[in-house]
Order: structure tokens, then C-alpha cells, then sequence
């Protein structure tokens, strides 16, 4: 045991950068939305869909995932599914967030891109006013999807880039490499938006290197996989660059077999401005807090390493947002 309590988390200032809107739809939500808007689930109840949760992988968890979010059809729906969001993270001490949205998964079914956009805005605005919480907007590209249909995306976006902050790449990693997307990425950057990619989750180092190289991230999604190669550890702390990190959702894709053998420590120890994140909480079983309480017990992190957790969140968030801190 050691002094890292969850109340002194809970109170430390902190932003949360890896979030997928759409992973934050808890069962019961899926529930709510699917008599709502007339839709059958393949589940009978909130016990048997967690009972699916179950992932040997990346792509096992996707299926589930796009599957789940096929109940967010209005406005209203994604206003909500922001909200509940931003209830949990105030809840647990977060102040600022830089949420992801797949805006693909849903236009595919028809669903309008500015009733996605302009309600995932609705709710952070309510979330800003009731909790204080600020935010960022990031689009992000399905890598299993052609680089057209991510051009066609951005297209389609372009009227609504006051809301939108950055471009980000997600879905299934290994075949996808960052390298399909280069043109698109150039693109966006001449738009003026900030560029992220998830990267080294199940994809190897080299992917790491092309988001870098050719995608020219200024934020790395996961990036577990870069510790594989020193060289390119070395280049990743020189140049003072964000790792979103997320233990649970680590945990339950099988990135680690184990939270007692999660890189978190070796990526602090080697200089890295590491992050911890919760990725997709309603399918991976907890919010951030939970994510720093699994990842403290597992390590046995200090106070003096989870502070430099949450600097390092206010730190690599896009916003500018006071790091300072005399809690040390
Ligand atoms: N990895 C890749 N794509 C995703 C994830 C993830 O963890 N969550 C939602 N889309
Ligand atoms: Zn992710």
C-alpha cells in the first residue's frame, strides 16, 4: 500500500486526451437510446451486453463498438452521450478534455455530420456551464476506410471547423498504417487543424515513425509499441511529445497481459511526457480515476510520478491550461 489515495487524485487538476465520445455509451444509454429511437439491440439486457464485453484484441472491442454506437441517430443523442461523459469525468477531477468522434461510423447509417457535431457542441457547452469543464473537438479518420472516404470526410467537415480542433486516426491499426493517410493529414494541417494519430497500440514501431515522419503528429495516441526501439524513444522525448496512454483499455485488449507489466513506468523513466487516459471507459470497465487508481495499485506509482502524470496532461492538451502545480 502506499499513500496515492483516490481522493488525493480525484483533487488533482487534470485533462483528459484519449476519449472516445462513442466508447463512453454505457449499456444503459444504449438501452435508453435504442426504445427511443425505435431500434432492437441484439442484447436483452445491460447484464448480457457487458457480458459481451469480452476482447482478445483491437478488433474484437470494434465490432462491439460500432455496433453499440448504431443507437446515436439524433442531435439530442449526441448531446447526451456528451454530457453524461463530461458528469463522470467532473467527477473525477477532470478539468479540461480533448474528446475523439467518429463521425464515419455514424454518417454511414445516414445520420446527418451536423447533428453529430453540433450535439456532441451542445454538450460540452452544457458541461463547460455546469462544471466548468473546457474542451476540444478531434475528428477522427476510420483507418479501416479509404483515404478517399477520409477526404471526403474532411470535405464534408469544412463548414464546421469552428467546432472542430484537430484530425486524429483510429480503428483497426495493423494493415492501416499511418502511411495511407499522409495526404489527408497534409490536408488537414493546411486547414490549420491540430493533427493526432493513434499509433503502437497493436501496430509496430514503424507505424510510430510514420505518424511522426509523414502524418506529422503532434500528439501520440497509445504508442506502447515505441519502447520496442530506443531510437525512437530517444527522438520522442527530444522532442517533448504527449503520449496518450490508456492501462484499462490496455488491460482488456490484450495490449499487456497483465497491469503489473504495463510500460507506464519505464515511459515516465525514460523521459516521456506520458498521459493517462481512459480510452473507451463504458466498454473497458472505468472512467480516468479509475484508470489512475488500476495503474497506481499495479505499479505502485509515488505521489511524485502521478503528479508528473497529471502536469504532463495539462501540459500536452492543445489548450493552454495552468501545469503549475505546489501539491508536490
Ligand atoms: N483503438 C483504436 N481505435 C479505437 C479505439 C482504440 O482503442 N477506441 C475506439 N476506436
Ligand atoms: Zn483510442
Amino acid at each position: 500500500m502506499n499513500d496515492v489515495t483516490r481522493d488525493w487524485v480525484r483533487s488533482l487538476p487534470k485533462a483528459e486526451l484519449h476519449l472516445h465520445l462513442e466508447g463512453s455509451l454505457e449499456p444503459e444509454m444504449m438501452f435508453e437510446l435504442a426504445a427511443r429511437n425505435g431500434i432492437q439491440l441484439p442484447f436483452r439486457s445491460v447484464a448480457e451486453i457487458r457480458a459481451a464485453y469480452e476482447f482478445s484484441k483491437l478488433d474484437d472491442f470494434l465490432a462491439i463498438y460500432y455496433q453499440g454506437m448504431s443507437v446515436l441517430r439524433t442531435r439530442r443523442d449526441f448531446r447526451d452521450l456528451t454530457f453524461a461523459y463530461l458528469q463522470r469525468a467532473h467527477a473525477d477531477g477532470v478539468v479540461h478534455v480533448e474528446v475523439f468522434f467518429d463521425p464515419q461510423g455514424h454518417t454511414v447509417r445516414g445520420v446527418p455530420f451536423a447533428d453529430v457535431v453540433d450535439g456532441i457542441v451542445d454538450g460540452l457547452a452544457e458541461g463547460e456551464r455546469q462544471f466548468g469543464i473546457t474542451h476540444r473537438l478531434i475528428l477522427c479518420f476510420l483507418r479501416h476506410l479509404s483515404e478517399e472516404d477520409a477526404f471526403a470526410t474532411l470535405e464534408t467537415a469544412k463548414p464546421h471547423l469552428s467546432k472542430i480542433s484537430g484530425i486524429g486516426l483510429d480503428s483497426s491499426e495493423l494493415g492501416h498504417p499511418p502511411s495511407k493517410f499522409t495526404r489527408v493529414f497534409a490536408a488537414a494541417r493546411a486547414l490549420g487543424l491540430r493533427l493526432v494519430a493513434h499509433a503502437g497500440e497493436e501496430g509496430p514501431p514503424e507505424y510510430v515513425t510514420e505518424a511522426l515522419d509523414l502524418l506529422r503528429i503532434e500528439r501520440l495516441d497509445h504508442g506502447n509499441r515505441a519502447l520496442e526501439d530506443s531510437a525512437l524513444v530517444e527522438r520522442l522525448r527530444a522532442s517533448g511529445m504527449t503520449l496518450t496512454v490508456c492501462p484499462l483499455s490496455n488491460l482488456r485488449l490484450c495490449v499487456v497481459d497483465d497491469l503489473r507489466k504495463h510500460p507506464l513506468r519505464r515511459m515516465l523513466q525514460s523521459g516521456l511526457n506520458a498521459t493517462v487516459n481512459s480510452d473507451d471507459p463504458a466498454y473497458f470497465g472505468g472512467y480516468v480515476l479509475d484508470n489512475y487508481m488500476a495503474i497506481v495499485a499495479a505499479l505502485d506509482l509515488s505521489r511524485a510520478e502521478v503528479l508528473q502524470l497529471t502536469e504532463n496532461s495539462l501540459r500536452g492538451a492543445f489548450a493552454t491550461l495552468d501545469a503549475t502545480s505546489d501539491l508536490r
